[in-house]
């Protein structure tokens, strides 16, 4: 019954651990401390947001891009870990998240679901520039059906209006999606819409500890091919 794949984007189907290694090289020994909190207070920054209002005619009247809240955040983070700031570090930094890579699985992956006529995405928070330079970047635009950014809606994921936009895209209902997501909340959020999902769970990290299990877990995007191998039905 599965219609159509949609993948978030950042640790999905694009591995940032380029990035924690550049910041290590930058500020050496810290490169997991940075990635770690950067990520985090990335992500805070998108659920305060859109927290702060939710339901606003034109989405959040606080909103910022994505790229906007990846620089404040990495600011942030280094003032936080009391290093100092350079423009140079910062640009290096930020530069890396425009030319992220894909797992190594995952252009297979996604050329495989092609050739089985499948309909995929992306939904992510990213900003359309981001995503559209690391689409290119990584050579998958011909894999991909759609590259959906919430940016149309400004309110991030896990607002509902954002997971939303996928059946605006596609004419399916929410179960014939199959939503894959490798960071726990975005699999769990998806799953409280009403999707389909696969947690791809590549650090072998807990699932979280409220709400409903993901429909399936995988330890890397090859899991895609066998939910969608037994339960394909074209648009
Ligand atoms: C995204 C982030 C949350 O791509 O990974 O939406």
């Amino acid at each position: 019954m599965i219609k159509v794949v949609v993948f978030d984007a950042y640790g999905t189907l694009f591995d940032v651990y380029s990035i924690g290694a550049l910041a290590d090289t930058l500020y050496p020994g810290q490169g997991s401390a940075i990635s770690a909190l950067w990520r985090d207070k990335q992500i805070e920054y998108t659920r305060l947001i859109t927290q702060s209002d939710p339901n606003g005619a034109t989405g959040s009247r606080y909103y910022q891009s994505f790229w906007d809240l990846t620089r404040q955040s990495l600011r942030y983070t280094l003032a936080r870990l009391k290093l100092a700031h350079s423009q140079d570090h910062e640009n290096a930094l930020m530069g890396q998240y425009a030319k992220l890579q894909p797992f190594p699985e995952n252009r297979g992956v996604l050329a495989q679901l092609k050739a089985q006529g499948m309909e995929t995405a992306i939904l992510s928070n990213g900003s359309p520039e981001m995503l559209a330079s690391a689409v290119s970047g990584a050579g998958l635009e011909d894999l991909l059906t759609r590259v959906i950014s919430v940016d149309s809606v400004r309110l991030f994921k896990t607002a509902p209006q954002s997971y939303a936009l996928v059946l605006q895209a596609f004419p399916v209902k929410a179960d014939e999606v199959l939503f894959v997501s490798s960071n726990a909340w975005d699999a769990l959020g998806a799953t409280w819409f009403g999707f389909t999902t696969l947690w791809v769970n590549r650090q072998n990290l807990p699932y979280e500890t409220i709400g409903p299990q993901p429909s399936h877990t995988g330890s890397d995007l090859t899991s895609v091919l066998g939910i969608t191998n037994c339960s394909q039905r074209p648009l």
